[in-house]
């Protein structure tokens, strides 16, 4: 898809489809008059008839007139002042995803309603229409099934019109919005892939390709290696299945090398290829769904290629743990006693609590090899997704320094974490042990999704922030702006937060 930005009245522009973005009750004034009477009055008809009410993100495909489009497609974007960047995203995408089946082939955006709403203006719509109509674009059901026809559109063209504006510049950040939307795309397509089909050698098989495509330095570490190091705890999730771990690891930059904010930023990703629980097995009501289990990984994977395509060799440290968690005669028992890379000795006194065992031995082996700032992204815990939905990620993080550098990120990349606390006292809960120096499970459940943090915790000496993304990875249920499965949520977030760092 080329994306190219025309200075031309929305009502001159050459394409297939029109989308124009409405905002609230639309003011038939100015350029949207301008364009209605020459639609031939379609947009006052239809605000008369009563279709202009509904959802926010519902679109309306409609006859064109005398436009130069071919059809004019009436995106409703819901309350202006409740526009945000997220919002800007999620219009594109449903204006994308309407044409779903549809052949078109050349897609125009008339940027300026957006742009008079959103505080970051024109500049920030022209990227974040093109990363919006790049992710409504996707869609799992290509992935293994053949000859299926209702896809939204690839398009030859997207067609930015903004009148007045200057097109270079509105060009460079579309371009920096299409990768940022291709990456949380391959983030979406390495998640939705089953279990059968992504095991954790698979995954780190894909790591590879994607950094040697990209010029990354990439290690894949076995069960081998792995043991040597003393990779306890990663080696323990791992160990009940016949497809065995792989600890991956990609690097941008050189070893230990800081960027321009004095980081050597890691960012770790929960890679469950399945999650059964293991012995502690989970019930089979959505198993099925466990198989998503490996978005975090997914997601860091993708955050690297496409901090490598955005800003090569910028500093930035990647570590997925993949394994699958499974039982059998191997696998790692409740009560087992593992040590950690870290040296400390875990009860493992529920094998389903594996995402937190997993990311402890990858967090500090991501110390270990230099980093100073740590950002893990992990569906880690059904409390999350119970407490705030599929809607907004949960965060934990220490100092809130740091915490507010992810927070800043997350803004510019339109995506919504909601902090929650790590409540010192409960980790108490977490040391309740006859053997070991801490439990990944307590037997007081309560305040469970504060203890998965506080866990954690214990395996961290820098910086660091957790992403609960369990809620928000994938949707169970088809929107407007995006299908059922993978989201690529906190891909462009953990993107936002490398080029941060960018040397000048
Ligand atoms: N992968 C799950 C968390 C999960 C649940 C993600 C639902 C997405 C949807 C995680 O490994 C898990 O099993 N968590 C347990 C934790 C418990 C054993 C402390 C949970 O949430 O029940
Ligand atoms: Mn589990
Ligand atoms: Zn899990």
């Amino acid at each position: 898809m080329q994306v190219r930005v025309v200075a031309d009245q929305p009502w001159d522009v050459k394409a297939d489809v029109l989308a124009v973005p409405l905002l609230g009750q639309p003011d038939l004034s100015g350029a949207l008059a301008e364009l209605d009477r020459r639609s031939g009055g379609e947009i006052r008809a239809l605000a008369e008839f009563g279709e202009l009410k509904g959802k926010r993100f519902k679109a309306i495909l409609t006859a064109a007139g005398e436009l130069g489009a071919g059809r004019l497609l009436l995106v409703l974007g819901g309350d202006p002042v409740a526009l945000d960047r997220e919002a800007v995203i999620r219009i594109a995408a449903s204006a994308e995803r309407r044409l779903g089946g549809r052949a078109v082939k050349r897609l125009a955006v008339w940027l300026a309603p957006l742009a008079e709403q959103l505080e970051d203006g024109i500049d920030a719509v022209a990227e974040l229409v093109t990363r919006g109509v790049v992710q409504g674009s996707y869609d799992p059901a290509t992935i293994y099934r053949e000859g299926y026809t209702d896809a939204p559109p690839a398009l030859d063209e997207l067609i930015l019109v903004a009148p007045g504006e200057d097109a270079s510049r509105l060009g460079r950040l579309a371009e920096r919005g299409r990768i940022m939307g291709e990456g949380a795309n391959l983030a979406r397509t390495l998640a939705n892939r089953s279990a059968n089909d992504v095991t954790p050698e698979v995954l780190a098989e894909e790591a590879w390709s994607l950094a040697e495509k990209h010029d990354l330095w990439v290690d894949v570490i076995g069960p081998d290696k792995a043991a040597e190091l003393g990779m306890g705890l990663f080696l323990s999730v791992g160990k009940g299945s016949d497809n065995p771990p792989r600890m991956i690891v990609m690097r941008s930059g050189r070893a230990g090398e800081r960027d321009s904010l004095g980081r050597h930023l890691a960012i770790v990703g929960k890679g469950v290829c399945f999650d059964s629980g293991g012995i502690s097995i989970k019930p089979s009501d959505r198993m099925d769904e466990m198989k998503m289990d490996k978005t975090g990984a997914c997601t860091v994977i993708a955050a690297a290629a496409t901090v490598a395509r955005l800003a090569p060799g910028t500093p930035l440290l990647a570590v997925a743990p993949a394994v699958e968690n499974m039982p059998g005669s191997h696998s790692t028992r409740p009560g087992d006693i593992v040590k950690a890379l870290n040296g400390k000795r875990v009860d493992i006194t529920n094998t389903d609590a594996e995402g937190r065992l997993i990311l402890a031995d990858a967090l500090t082996y991501a110390e270990q090899l230099g980093a100073t700032h740590l950002v893990d992204v992990a569906t880690l815990t059904g409390a999350v997704a119970r407490a705030l939905g599929d809607l907004m990620s949960g965060a934990f993080g220490t100092p809130d320094d740091f915490v507010g550098e992810v927070f800043a990120a997350g803004r510019r990349a339109g995506e919504r974490f909601w902090q929650l606390p790590l409540v010192d006292e409960y980790a108490e809960d977490m040391r309740d042990s006859w053997y070991g120096d801490v439990v990944n499970f307590s037997r007081n459940n309560d305040g469970g999704l504060v203890k998965s943090a506080l866990f954690i915790r214990e395996f961290v000496t820098k910086p660091w922030v957790h992403l609960d993304i369990a809620g928000t990875a994938y949707f169970r249920k088809a929107t407007p702006f995006a299908p059922r499965g993978a989201t690529g949520a906190s891909h462009a977030t953990l993107v936002e937060l490398a080029l941060a760092g960018v040397k000048a």
